[in-house]
């Protein structure tokens, strides 16, 4: 199949998604319409007009759905319907026409490992008991030792401590465990149970005939797990990673990547197949094996993108950064697919404060935005990091990750802060509330709002702005091959088609390549490249 191609004669993309920037909006932190301090969908339809300026293609939201929000959101009681606290269907439905009113796309989250414990399925299998088939779409076992007081195996939760919870057989009767790969109140479902597939289609189905383009798929790698959950064999811990879900991996993984989970985005490839205007998927795939092994979920057949999050994780480093280019780029040959770049979500550490904070990771995270922008494929950002916010150390009273209650880390609340618009003190127009909304926001963060850096030269909203109108003029047409350059080890440099793109990771200044200059990520004095600078020329 040669769907991945662009139609060369127009110059369009054979698929709206291929090189879409795609906006990330945490949705309780986005814009809050009535003034509870938590963002919402009405929110986010009065914003809108912000992200078509910005010049984005699409946004992406996280869960919005019937949720306790115990992982806000990532925990859903009901798949078919808007938590009050975000709104109701019908604003969904008013979002999803005003964002293709404005020429905008809308990508929804889908969290198909787990529910809720509040989902009626797991409310009945509690109720049903050992053996039914209430409790056969979820990962009931007995507990091992003599009166199984003992966790069916030895697998660690994401968010820290056992993977399994013990029930109540009857009343104050110690009774079986269920398996939860994240927090005890989102048990994993059973993905070998054709009930659980079914489910899934039937919601698909649902947001997919209210209109939306696509889905993001939650721990997409996660559905299946070898069957008989056996031991998971315990290596060398993954080193100092900035994301939970990499730090407590171990080589031996039972639980993620199992080939059969493939079968799934088969099955939803077929469905998403089923409806006119190009819809998509994304996989949230923390694969850790060979580059190969994303690329599997991006085979024609199954998603339309994977998370790329090696461009994540890679240290500030010019031959890091080459390297995940073009192991990427090989790994996505035999696929026929095109690569995501991504550099911040709402699970990791803000990109800014990654490259050291200040003004040196400010510098560091506009370059690396920069240069992410100007490589094929699609791009996704993470809402606040146009206005350079930086990680947000939140005052233990305010943390809500749940992984901060199961191990006492700090956890991911300081990327979920919600995003300033305007004046001068808290909430910094994100409601019409006058108190601080549910993270305290800095008061620091006063010039850093969207009407602070509107217009203002030099500002990273005009940056992010001017940038994505540049694009534009190239990323339909400057085709998915990149040549690298050798410009010294301390500079990462790659033609693509017209655009040479240098990005300064050392500490000395090197000459700016030859060229007309049309986007940098900072003052290029002289006509030399400073440190912590990128540079688009054609
Ligand atoms: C994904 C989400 C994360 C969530 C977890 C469990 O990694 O991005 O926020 O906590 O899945 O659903």
């Amino acid at each position: 199949m040669t769907q991945h191609h662009p139609d060369r004669t127009t110059g369009e993309p054979a698929h709206w998604w291929r090189d879409a920037v795609v906006y990330q909006v945490y949705v309780r932190s986005f814009a809050d319409s009535d003034g509870d301090g938590i963002g919402d969908l009405p929110g986010i339809t009065s914003r809108l007009p912000y992200l078509r300026d910005l010049g984005v293609d699409a946004l992406w939201l996280t869960p919005f759905y019937t949720s306790p929000q115990h992982d806000h959101g990532y925990d859903v009681a009901d798949y078919r319907d808007v938590d009050p606290l975000f709104g109701t269907l019908a604003d969904a439905d008013e979002l999803v026409a005003r964002t293709h009113e404005l020429g905008l796309r809308l990508i929804v989250d889908v969290v198909p490992n787990h529910t809720s414990n509040e989902h009626a399925w797991f409310r009945a299998a509690l109720e049903a008991g050992p053996g039914s088939p209430e409790r056969a779409r979820y990962l009931f076992r007995d507990g091992r030792g003599a009166d199984g007081s003992e966790p069916p195996n030895n697998w660690q939760s994401v968010f820290g401590g056992p993977a399994w919870t013990r029930v109540e057989d009857g009343p104050g009767e110690a009774g079986q465990w269920y398996l939860h790969l994240f927090d005890s109140t989102q048990p994993d479902l059973d993905w070998r149970n054709p009930e659980v597939g079914d489910l899934f289609e039937d919601v698909l189905r649902f947001w997919l005939e209210r209109g939306v383009d696509g889905f993001r798929v939650d721990v997409a790698h996660g559905l299946l797990k070898e069957e008989g959950l056996r031991d998971q064999v315990r290596g060398d811990e993954a080193g100092d990673a900035p994301h939970a879900m990499v730090e407590r991996v171990v080589q031996d993984e039972p639980m993620w990547d199992q080939p059969e989970v493939h079968e799934v985005y088969r099955r939803w490839h077929k469905v998403l197949a089923d409806y006119p205007g190009d819809r998509m998927s994304v996989a949230e795939a923390w694969t850790r094996g060979t580059p190969g092994a994303l690329a599997r979920y991006v085979r024609d057949d199954e998603m339309s993108q994977a998370f790329n999050f090696a461009w994540l994780l890679a240290p500030w480093s010019a031959g890091a950064f080459a390297e995940v280019i073009t192991t990427t780029f090989a790994s996505l040959e035999d696929v026929d697919a095109i690569p995501t770049w991504v550099l911040s979500n709402h699970d990791v550490v803000r990109h800014t404060t990654r490259y050291g904070g200040g003004p040196q990771g400010l510098a560091r995270a506009r370059a690396a935005t920069l240069t992410m922008l100007a490589l094929p494929g699609a791009s996704y950002l993470y809402q606040g990091e146009e206005l350079g916010l930086e990680q947000v150390d939140v005052e233990p009273a305010f943390r809500q990750d749940p992984s901060w209650f199961r191990t006492g880390e700090p956890g991911r609340d300081g990327c979920r802060v919600p995003i300033p618009w305007s004046g001068s003190e808290a909430p910094f127009g994100f409601g019409p509330g006058t108190d601080q909304p549910w993270i305290p926001q800095p008061a620091t963060w006063s010039p850093l709002s969207v009407a602070a850096q509107t217009r203002t030269a030099g500002s990273t909203l005009e940056l992010y702005r001017s940038a994505l109108a540049t694009r534009r003029t190239f990323a339909h047409t400057a085709g998915d091959h990149v040549e690298m350059l050798d410009l010294g080890e301390d500079v990462l440099a790659f033609h693509r088609g017209p655009l040479t793109v240098a990005l300064n990771c050392g500490t000395a200044p090197v000459p700016v390549p030859a060229g007309e200059v049309i986007a940098s990520s900072g003052d290029l004095p002289g006509g030399v490249l400073p440190p912590d600078t990128a540079v688009w020329l054609r």
